[in-house]
């Protein structure tokens, strides 16, 4: 089989790319990233969002799309991100690739207040409306590797003397290791028919219970106070500011808090986010995790 994955030099999509060679498939990426010294050696073209893509997908079997962007920003936006997976999308029907894994997120919602569910919800629409046959995985969050959100609460804790949580902190999140995600991307990638999948790992924290137990785990247990979501938002702004990078939006921040990173499923993926971290205690939060950098 021939596999195209978007982003197969970046996060989740290297994941699924080594699980892909490990089957020993024939896998592309396309990506606007430079492969690093440790990226695996696969062919790679742009992530255009134009009439070469449909060159680049020719005789591609399975199309795996993790392509999203975090948040609003001047040079990239939401509503383009929506515009740029349709194009995506029609490329892969004219290409003929006969089925496409999709990574979207928990509780996607076209009225949604946050736009970032909202554009998550019509991407899984326009999919769904090209009837190529399809994997739809919505996970929470992701963990494991160069991870974002997890790796830089614990850098907090590690730079805190005490941790500020947004309201009461009893919003919950359930966070999903990489690898298990790429395991199941993989699997869906030889399924048949079409299938809408909540992607969640075993365990489910409030944000109060994850900042502890990561401030446990890596020896940087800190008080957790609580603050306004306006003043932690204040706060991030600025250290994102210091950083070069956007630490936290306000959408992300109201998204959380309004429990959209929990759904009522089981759980499909096997690591445990606290196994994981006591593994990785020595190496979890060391250095900051910057979205921007990796743009
Ligand atoms: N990370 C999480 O915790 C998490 C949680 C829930 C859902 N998800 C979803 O999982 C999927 C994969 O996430 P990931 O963290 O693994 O992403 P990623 O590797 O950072 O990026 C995935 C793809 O999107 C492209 N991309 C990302 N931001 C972009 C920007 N600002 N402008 C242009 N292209 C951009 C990347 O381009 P390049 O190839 O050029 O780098 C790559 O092809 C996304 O759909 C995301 O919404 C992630």
């Amino acid at each position: 089989m021939k596999h195209a994955v978007t982003g197969g030099f970046g996060y989740s999509g290297s994941y699924i790319v080594r699980r892909l060679l490990e089957k020993g498939d024939e896998v592309i990426t396309l990506t606007n990233t430079s492969p690093k010294p440790d990226s695996p050696a696969i062919a790679h073209y742009p992530l255009k969002f134009d009439g070469d893509l449909v060159n680049a997908l020719k005789g591609v079997d399975v199309l795996y799309n993790t392509y999203w962007v975090r948040f609003n920003h001047k040079r990239f936006t939401h509503q383009q991100a929506v515009a740029n997976s349709r194009s995506l999308f029609a490329a892969a029907k004219q290409a003929g690739v006969k089925r496409i894994v999709h990574v979207s997120i928990t509780n996607p919602d076209e009225r949604s207040k946050f736009e970032y569910f909202q554009g998550k919800a019509l991407v899984e629409r326009a999919l769904i409306e090209t009837q190529i046959p399809y994997t739809i995985l919505r996970p929470a969050v992701l963990f494991g590797g160069n991870d974002i959100l997890i790796n830089n609460i614990a850098w907090l804790l590690r730079k805190l003397p005490v941790f500020g949580v947004f309201g009461d902190g009893n919003y919950r999140l359930q966070p999903i290791y990489v690898d298990d995600l790429a395991a199941l991307a993989v699997e869906h990638g030889r399924a048949s028919g079409s299938v809408i999948l909540d992607a969640i790992g075993v365990e489910t924290f409030t944000y109060r219970e994850l900042v502890k137990t990561l401030g446990a785990i890596i020896g940087a247990p800190r008080p957790i106070i609580q603050v306004s979501p306006a003043i932690g938002y204040s706060v991030g702004w600025v250290w994102g500011h210091l950083l070069g990078d956007v630490a936290i939006t306000r959408e992300e921040i109201g998204g959380l808090m309004s429990d959209l990173l929990f759904v009522n499923s089981p759980s499909t993926g096997e690591t445990r986010l606290t196994t994981w971290a006591k593994e990785n205690a020595s190496e979890l939060g060391k250095h900051y995790a910057s979205e921007l950098a990796r743009r």
